[in-house]
């Protein structure tokens, strides 16, 4: 009875207020994106956009000024493998030279239904291993080469994606960019590589300028960072997620351009498992920088309240790291120490095996200035190669329940 009335309500709902778009099928090879925007576009306001069909997409997706938008994404988006095409019409995004295919972009918007993005990352990973030197700095962002992320939710609010499978993604998989109350859920991705070239910097999630943003219940295939908290990320909870040939759960890196200042707070990683990854739990930020103009290092602000919880490791190279040097020199480092002040970090329970690519060494924590308030309890890690190896700088080891050795300079 109860299900009756509130299909009735439904139906109801959908007659008055509710806009219906569905984007027809398209004939193999011809490009959907245009009629994927007019769909957009049309049920922009209260609507119901439904994509059923298999998309071959070849120009940019952007729907904007959404609010209460439901996408009903069944079928299967694929981005075409066109370089030349989407290097320099992709749309650029203010971090990192970062593009992507789809920006999409407003309030109170759900996501969902068991389809696929598939961004053809295969053509793009074999391209940057020859032509890597045309690459940019962020590892893929020129105007004739610029790898795109697949979906961007940017400049949104209440967003919700949920059910949704992500494949061989050209770079980073999804980007929360300048977005509050975002949530991803049962998504499944899986960027690999079936050449010689890796899948470069297939991150499952960045996530840059935005808040309270929930990740969970998910499960990754990658080869970058499984979730990476980039400058301004801050009221985060990742839970409940299997990260297979990752680069870990990274906070940053921070501190990267001088001048700025770049701070991540408030984040809960808890119930992960990562598999056969480089590192497990990652702090990084960049040394300073004598260089008032530095790209590379000299920024300041704060990594702070970070806990990983139940946090599971299995043949990980770098269970737990935390590093205020990144990319910078040991000398410079030491003369110029970072201007990312880390405190309130703690891991609980963080427990499993390392692979020994790092020898006997399961904990690698090196500030340069004072982090603060580092705890660890709980941790219960081994490794392959004997007796496990704790090595700390610059942080106060009573916090800790394992036994500290210095670095070897
Ligand atoms: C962004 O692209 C410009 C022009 O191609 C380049 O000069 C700059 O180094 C790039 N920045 C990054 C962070 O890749
Ligand atoms: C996103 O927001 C930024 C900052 O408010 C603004 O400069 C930019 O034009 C917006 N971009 C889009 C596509 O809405
Ligand atoms: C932890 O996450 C896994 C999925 O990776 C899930 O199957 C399991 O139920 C979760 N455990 C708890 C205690 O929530
Ligand atoms: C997990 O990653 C490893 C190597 O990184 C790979 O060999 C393996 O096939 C992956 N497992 C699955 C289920 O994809
Ligand atoms: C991060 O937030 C701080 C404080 O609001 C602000 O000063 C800073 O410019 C922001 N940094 C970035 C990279 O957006
Ligand atoms: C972190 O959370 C606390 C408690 O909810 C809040 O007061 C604080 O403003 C948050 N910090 C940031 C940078 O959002
Ligand atoms: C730390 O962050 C969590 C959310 O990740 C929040 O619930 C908690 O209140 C924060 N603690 C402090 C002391 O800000
Ligand atoms: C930094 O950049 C500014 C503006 O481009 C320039 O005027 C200044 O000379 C640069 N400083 C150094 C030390 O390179
Ligand atoms: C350490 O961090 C915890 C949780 O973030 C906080 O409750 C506690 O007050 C901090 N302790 C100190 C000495 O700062
Ligand atoms: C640390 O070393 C002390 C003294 O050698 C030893 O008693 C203690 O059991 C060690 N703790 C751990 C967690 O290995």
């Amino acid at each position: 009875m109860m299900r009756v009335v509130v299909l009735l309500l439904a139906l109801v709902l959908t007659v008055a207020g509710e806009k219906e778009c569905h984007v027809a099928h398209h004939s193999r090879g011809s490009d959907a994106g245009p009629a994927i925007n007019a769909a957009f576009r049309k049920c922009a306001r209260n609507g119901k956009i439904t994509l059923d069909k298999f998309y071959t997409v070849n120009s940019l997706l952007f729907t904007t000024d959404l609010s209460n938008v439901e996408i009903e994404l069944i079928g299967s988006i694929n981005f075409t493998p066109n370089i030349a095409k989407w290097s320099p019409e992709s749309y650029f995004l203010e971090y990192q030279n970062a593009t992507t295919f789809w920006f999409l972009s407003g309030s109170h918007i759900c996501m969902h239904g068991g389809g696929t993005i598939n961004g053809n990352g295969q053509v793009w990973w074999d391209a940057l291993s020859t032509n890597g030197q045309d690459a940019g700095t962020a590892g893929g962002s020129s105007r004739t080469f610029a790898r795109p992320i697949p979906l961007t939710v940017g400049n949104s609010s209440h967003v919700e994606i949920e059910d949704i499978n992500f494949v061989g993604s050209p770079f980073w998989n999804n980007f929360v960019y300048q977005s509050d109350h975002v949530t991803y859920k049962k998504i499944i991705i899986d960027s690999v590589s079936y050449s010689s070239a890796p899948a470069a910097n297939s991150d499952g999630w960045d996530i840059y300028r935005s808040s309270d943003v929930v990740i969970t219940e998910s499960w990754i295939n990658n080869d970058d960072d499984c979730v990476s908290f980039k400058p301004n990320s801050t009221n985060v909870e990742v839970s409940h997620l299997f990260c297979n040939g990752s680069h870990g759960i990274s906070v940053g890196s921070l501190g990267q351009y001088a001048g700025e200042t770049d701070i991540v707070a408030n984040v809960t990683v808890f119930n992960v498992t990562l598999e056969n990854a480089q590192n497990g739990a990652r702090i990084k930020a960049f040394g300073g920088s004598p260089d008032p103009n530095s790209t590379a290092g000299g920024g300041t602000g704060s990594a702070s309240n970070i806990t990983f919880r139940d946090f599971k490791v299995i043949n990980v190279d770098n269970p737990i790291v935390i590093n205020q040097c990144y990319s910078t020199p040991a000398d410079v480092c030491a003369q110029f120490p970072s201007g990312i002040i880390i405190s309130d970090v703690h891991y609980i329970d963080v427990t499993g095996t390392s692979s020994g690519a790092d020898g006997s060494v399961i904990v690698d924590i090196e500030c340069s200035s004072q982090c603060s308030n580092v705890t660890a309890y709980g941790t219960d890690i081994t490794s392959p190669n004997g007796p496990a190896t704790f090595i700390c700088q610059d942080v106060d080891t009573a916090q800790l329940d394992f036994n500290c050795t210095s670095p070897k300079s």
